[in-house]
């Protein structure tokens, strides 16, 4: 078995747990990641912290490159030196944000579409066996989620009892014909090549369609990270700006580690052109309402809040992910937190840093 997982975004969110998820399996890890995220979000989404810290606990198992995916060349004389050493390839990096991406959007499509297949193509010419998975989004599927028939409750929008999709929205959804945003459409297009190296390639590739993703190691800013920037609300006292839906926009919302689980359960027995919506499901979910209320409750503190009419473009006004096609194909994962667990984790995580 080869025993390098390459892991890009590797100080991220998704990909540090993922580094010290597969090397507690015993895997050397090559991490790369630039942190463009400090660019993207200012000093507040820096992920410098985060990779000093999984290299301390990672050590040895863990070689860090701070490469630009869009620079082809570097990616592809890496890939090239590591040939068929690479067994599993988690693909990470992105610019994240649908806000951010209508400021610059050559550098959104530069790195999310471009990016994406400058790292397939390379793992095509020095490891085509690897699986190769992609954390795609549910923004592929733009704003039809809003075209659904919801109905107002107390603190939340939620789908009829009786709807197909009340049990969270599955991949038969069409990812055509809606407004994506910038980041949306970048997505769907690294998205959709992503099932073209599986399908035209024979490549053992996966598309993981995230709901909100989430874990301890979010660097929580204004436009990314909704419940880690919620709880650093609550704990500094900062005003959350809430916009638009009446603050009752649904979102599912899955920890890190059960996310990487479900990498692992793929990579054990990968198949072509996997396309996976990924999320907390019904076990995990909340509205952004609900979410101040259970922070409120683990502090002890008021939330802050300020509500601005105009909802944000495209934003879903309800989304809980259908995980019934991995459940299918991946029996043995299960879901370990809900959003209370979550939140609670970061509170405690935070105590030091996130102070009024
Ligand atoms: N967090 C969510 O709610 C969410 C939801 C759906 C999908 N996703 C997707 O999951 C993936 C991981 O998300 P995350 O929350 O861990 O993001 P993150 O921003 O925490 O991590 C991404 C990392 O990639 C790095 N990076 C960005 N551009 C780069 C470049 N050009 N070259 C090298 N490194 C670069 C950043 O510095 C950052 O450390 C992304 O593809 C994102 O679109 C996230």
């Amino acid at each position: 078995m080869s025993s390098v997982v390459v892991v890009t975004g590797s100080a991220g969110l998704i990909g540090s747990e993922s580094v010290r998820h597969f090397a507690g399996l015993g895997m050397d890890v090559v991490g790369i990641d630039n942190d463009m995220r400090g660019y993207f979000f200012g000093a507040d989404g820096s992920t410098k912290w985060n990779l000093d810290r999984l290299k301390k606990e990672v050590g040895d198992r863990y070689t860090h490159h701070d490469i630009d995916i869009r620079d082809r060349s570097a990616l592809l004389g890496l890939f090239e030196k590591l040939g068929r050493n690479v067994g599993l390839v988690i693909h990470c990096a992105a610019q994240p944000s649908h806000d951010w991406a209508a400021r610059e959007p050559f550098t959104d499509f530069d790195v999310n579409a471009v990016g994406t297949i400058n790292m397939l193509e390379a793992v095509r010419q020095h490891c085509a066996d690897a699986p190769f998975i992609f954390t795609s989004t549910n923004k592929v599927y733009g704003d039809l989620p809003n075209s659904l028939p919801l109905i107002e409750q107390e603190t939340r929008w939620e789908l009829p009892e009786d709807h197909k999709w009340h049990g969270g929205i599955d991949e038969t959804m069409s990812i055509d014909r809606s407004l994506h945003s910038v980041f949306g459409a970048s997505k769907v297009a690294a998205d959709v090549m992503v099932q073209e190296y599986g399908r035209y390639f024979d490549m053992p590739t996966a598309v993981f369609r995230g709901g909100t993703l989430t874990g301890p190691g979010h660097s929580a800013a204004e436009l990314h990270g909704f419940l880690a920037y919620v709880m650093r609300c609550v704990m500094e006292q900062r005003v959350y700006r809430i916009y638009g839906y009446k603050g009752k926009m649904v979102r599912d919302a899955i920890h890190s580690h059960d996310l990487v689980t479900a990498f692992e359960a793929f990579y054990r027995a990968p198949r072509v052109a996997g396309v996976y919506n990924m999320g907390g499901g019904r076990f995990s979910n909340c509205s952004h309402i609900e979410a101040f209320t259970i922070a409120s409750e683990i502090t002890g503190l008021e939330a802050r809040t300020e509500y601005v009419e105009e909802n944000r473009v495209g934003d879903h006004q309800w989304w809980i992910s259908g995980l019934g096609r991995f459940q299918q194909d991946y029996p043995d994962w299960k879901l370990t937190y809900d959003v209370p667990a979550i939140l609670r984790e970061m509170y405690e995580a935070n105590q030091d840093v996130w102070k009024a």
